[in-house]
C-alpha cells in the first residue's frame, strides 16, 4: 500500500522544491493511516547503549526535526528514530533556498542552519508519546546567537534526558558558524564534562539516558584521535559517524549544484563516511558502540557500514531517491548475509573489515 502510494507520489514530490517536498512528506506521514511493517526477525535485534533495538536501521537526525512523526516512522519499520536537531529557542535557520538535490549523484546539499521550532514544542510532542514504546532519540544543538553554547547543550540535556531514549550531542553541523570548533580537544572536553555532569544529575531522579556524540566526517585523523580520546575519557555512551561533509568528491557529476555552500549527503558521502567510521572503530577499541551514517542507499552499503564498525546504522538522503521500501530491502539483505555465514546475530559482523578499510587509499 505505502509502496504503491509512494511510487505514485515520488515523481510529484521530485517536481517540488526539496524543502516543500519534505514538509509535504511530514504532513502525509502525520495524517495517512499507515500499515504496520511486519515484525522483525530476532536475528536483526541489537543491544547497544543499554537499549534493545528491534533492528539496526534508524532514521537519521534532520528528517523529523520537530518530533512530529516518530511513531509513523517506527510503524514503517525503522528500528529507531532520531528526532531533532532541536535548539533551546525557536529559530528560522538560513534563508531559502537551502536544500538542493544532486539527482545524477543521488546526493543532497543542505545549509538549513538548525531551523527548529525550539525545545518547548518538541518537548511537548515527545512527552505526549513517552509511553508509546519504541526507541526515539533526540539530537540537540545550540542556538546560532547563544552567548554560551555549552550552556545550551546543558539546558537541553536537563530537559530532554528524562523523556528521550537517548540524547545526541550534535557539534558537527557545518551550517552554524563556529559550531564544529567544539570538536577540538579542549573545547570538547569542557563540553562533555558539563554535559555528562548534567546527565548524572538527571539520572538521580529520572534514570540513566545514554549520551552520544555526533562528529563530522571532515576531521583530520589527529583531530579524530583527540575526539575519541576525550569521548572515552568522559565516558560517553557512543558516537555517531557522521554528519554531512563540506568536501566535494571529484566524482560528482552535478558540478553546478555542487558549488552551493552546505553539507553534502547521500551516495557521494559513502566512501568518506565509511572510512571515518572504520578509523573511529579502531580507535574506540570497543569502549562503546558506533552508529554508522552517510550514503547508505542499499543492502550492500548497510552491510559495509556494519563490517566497518557500526553496531547500528542511520540513513536519510537515500529515502528521497529510493523511498521507504529501502528499509525492508536492507533488512532482507542483512538476513541474507547472516544466512550466508551461518551467523545468529549482526554483532558477529561488526568491525570485521575495519582494519582492511583503514589500509585502503584515502577516498578522494
Ligand atoms: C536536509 C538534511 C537535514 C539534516 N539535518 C540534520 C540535523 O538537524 N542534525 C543532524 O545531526 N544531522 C542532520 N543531517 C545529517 C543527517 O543526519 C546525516 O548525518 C547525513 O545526511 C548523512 O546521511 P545520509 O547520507 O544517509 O543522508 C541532515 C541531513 C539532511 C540531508
Amino acid at each position: 500500500m505505502i509502496g504503491l502510494f509512494e511510487r505514485l507520489a515520488r515523481p510529484f514530490l521530485h517536481a517540488l522544491d526539496p524543502e516543500d517536498a519534505h514538509s509535504l512528506t511530514i504532513k502525509m506521514l502525520a495524517c495517512a493511516p499507515l500499515p504496520r511493517a511486519a515484525g522483525d526477525d530476532k536475528r536483526l535485534a541489537v543491544r547497544a547503549f543499554g537499549l534493545n533495538f528491534p533492528n539496526p536501521i534508524g532514521m537519521a537526525a534532520g528528517f523529523d526535526k520537530n518530533a512530529e512523526v516518530p511513531d509513523a516512522l517506527l510503524r514503517l519499520g525503522f528500528g529507531f528514530v532520531e528526532t531533532g536537531t532541536v535548539t533551546p529557542l525557536p529559530q528560522r535557520g538560513n534563508p531559502r533556498p537551502r536544500v538542493f538535490r544532486l539527482n545524477a549523484d543521488r546526493g543532497a546539499i543542505n545549509r538549513l542552519g538548525f531551523n527548529s521550532q525550539g525545545a518547548e514544542a518538541v518537548l511537548r510532542r515527545l512527552a505526549a508519546r513517552a509511553n508509546a514504546g519504541g526507541i526515539v532519540g533526540i539530537n540537540i544543538g545550540a542556538n546560532k546567537d547563544a552567548a554560551d553554547r555549552v550552556a545550551d547543550y546543558v539546558r537541553l540535556i536537563e530537559r530532554f534526558a528524562p523523556i528521550a531514549s537517548y540524547v545526541t550531542i550534535n557539534i558537527s553541523s557545518p551550517n552554524t558558524p563556529g559550531l564544529r570548533n567544539l570538536q577540538q580537544a579542549e573545547a570538547l572536553d569542557d563540553l562533555l564534562a558539563r554535559v555528562i555532569d548534567a546527565r548524572e544529575r538527571v539520572t538521580r531522579r529520572a534514570g540513566p539516558t545514554p549520551v552520544l556524540l555526533k562528529i563530522a566526517p571532515d576531521l583530520s585523523l589527529a583531530e579524530l584521535d583527540d575526539a575519541v580520546g576525550v569521548a572515552r575519557a568522559r565516558r560517553v555512551d557512543g558516537m555517531i559517524v557522521g554528519n554531512t561533509t563540506l568536501t566535494r568528491p571529484a566524482s560528482l557529476r552535478e558540478m553546478k549544484i555542487a558549488k552551493e555552500a552546505g553539507g553534502l549527503s547521500g551516495r557521494p558521502l559513502l566512501p568518506l563516511a565509511t572510512r571515518m567510521l572504520a578509523e573511529t572503530y579502531v580507535r574506540v577499541e570497543s569502549a562503546f558502540p558506533l552508529i554508522g551514517v552517510g550514503g547508505i542507499d542499499s543492502g550492500a552499503a548497510a552491510l559495509a557500514k556494519i563490517r566497518a564498525g557500526a553496531s547500528l546504522i542511520q540513513l536519510y538522503s537515500a529515502l528521497v531517491f529510493r523511498g521507504l521500501g529501502l528499509v525492508a530491502e536492507i533488512k532482507s539483505a542483512l538476513l541474507s548475509a547472516l544466512e550466508r555465514d551461518s551467523l545468529d546475530s549482526l554483532s558477529e559482523l561488526v568491525g570485521a573489515d575495519a582494519a582492511a578499510v583503514t589500509a585502503e587509499a584515502w577516498p578522494g
